[in-house]
């Protein structure tokens, strides 16, 4: 009896000695996650007075110590509004709401561009989080018209929205960097339009989780389509090490778009896949202790590389919606890796100092390698799913 007594007291003690450590834990990274907003919304007037009208922020090139900046046709552009809504919407400050709505004016033309899948990143990032955030029903127009812009794209034989045109290189290329786009798509259906926007967006899922994934789950960059007969012409890589690789940021965008084709749809086959896909990305052998992946899995010279921080971000977004959807055991997982990459991330070793870096937020992002553009420097999405994995974190985990 007494030793049961013992046993019980040892249990209890253990128990709150893990509750404590939990609640110290929630304590950290609500310090973390307000110290971060505060120093966003210094930096980004840094960032603010570095472009002009007009323009978009991209990168930061190190040996000019100039801010680059992109036409509104850029697939990222987007992003950097889209950092001020989130911003705002943590601190509130009415100059960064002005300086986001100053920049959605300027982007708000491309609601009817076409020469690329890129219109869910470029609008929903930018135009979705106005909407979500300020509940204007002036934005609404804009989200709806860039779906239709869209889905011009939308290949019914081979059932996928074909990300590039033909090239000498592709003949219908789709990209894993796809998926992300089909969040406007869903979204849109599922806010009063078209039911037509979900199907598309559900049939280039089903596509892409049949012809992107090799047995292990980590995906291809491109898959190549005879958009005629659906058939695969081939499959390789325009951003990764070499076909056969694993490119760091491509299989975020796959973690991220199943988890959330599964928020839209509640379908297992997506949340099974997203979960493999996390599987395969948090026990890869080379994934650096600190959780910031190198722009490639399978990067020739592994240590000697570069990082991506763009990946870091988007991984550790998805991973947190992951956790809402999956069991307590598998979901402690989840959110302590990307609990990992957020604290990684935030620390100096990739955050700027203030009034450096050009005016963004993280160093250390690789664009695209091979093509020997943005390596090792800050890039605009990398600051997008950076906040917007501290405000995941913030608002279902603390
Ligand atoms: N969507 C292009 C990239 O991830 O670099």
């Amino acid at each position: 009896m007494r030793k049961l007594l013992f046993t019980v007291c040892l249990l209890a003690t253990a128990g709150l000695a893990s509750a404590q450590q939990a609640n110290g834990n929630k304590v950290q990274m609500k310090e973390l996650i307000d110290e971060q907003f505060r120093f966003a919304e210094q930096q980004y007037k840094v960032l603010a007075k570095n472009v002009p009208a007009q323009v978009m922020p991209k990168t930061y090139n190190l040996k000019t110590n100039k801010v680059e900046t992109s036409d509104t046709k850029w697939w990222t552009s987007g992003f950097y509004p889209g950092s001020l809504l989130y911003i705002y919407e943590y601190t509130k400050d009415p100059t960064t709401l002005k300086e986001a709505e100053l920049r959605l004016a300027t982007l708000e033309k491309e609601k009817h561009y076409t020469g690329n899948h890129d219109l869910g990143f470029m609008m929903f990032c930018s135009f979705g989080n106005a909407y979500r955030i300020t509940k204007s029903p002036k934005y609404r127009p804009t989200i709806d018209t860039a779906a239709a812009s869209l889905i011009t794209r939308y290949r019914p034989n081979a059932k996928v929205i074909q990300s590039w045109n033909s090239s000498k290189k592709w003949k219908g290329p789709v990209i894993i960097d796809n998926l992300m786009n089909l969040e406007l798509l869903a979204w849109v259906t599922d806010h009063g339009g078209d039911a037509k926007y979900k199907k598309i967006a559900i049939n280039h899922a089903n596509t892409s989780m049949k012809n992107h994934f090799r047995p292990d789950y980590s995906s291809y960059h491109v898959v190549d389509y005879d958009m005629k007969t659906g058939a695969v012409v081939k499959r390789g890589t325009a951003q990764g090490a070499f076909d056969a690789s694993a490119w760091s940021r491509g299989q975020g965008w796959a973690l991220y778009g199943y988890t959330m084709m599964y928020r839209f749809t509640k379908e297992k086959r997506y949340l099974n896949l997203a979960k493999n896909i996390a599987s395969f990305i948090l026990n890869h052998p080379n994934m650096p202790a600190d959780k910031v992946p190198y722009w490639d899995f399978d990067a020739p010279g592994i240590p000697n590389t570069y990082r991506d921080a763009s990946a870091a971000a988007v991984i550790a977004s998805a991973l947190l919606e992951l956790g809402q959807y999956t069991e307590k055991k598998d979901a402690q997982v989840y959110i302590d890796a990307a609990e990992e990459m957020i604290t990684s991330l935030s620390s100096d070793a990739y955050r700027a100092k203030a009034g450096q870096n050009g005016g963004f937020l993280l160093m250390h992002s690789t664009g695209a390698l091979p093509l020997r553009s943005e390596v090792d420097v800050p890039l605009t999405y990398a600051d997008y799913y950076y906040l917007e994995a501290l405000m995941r974190y913030k608002n279902w985990y603390l």
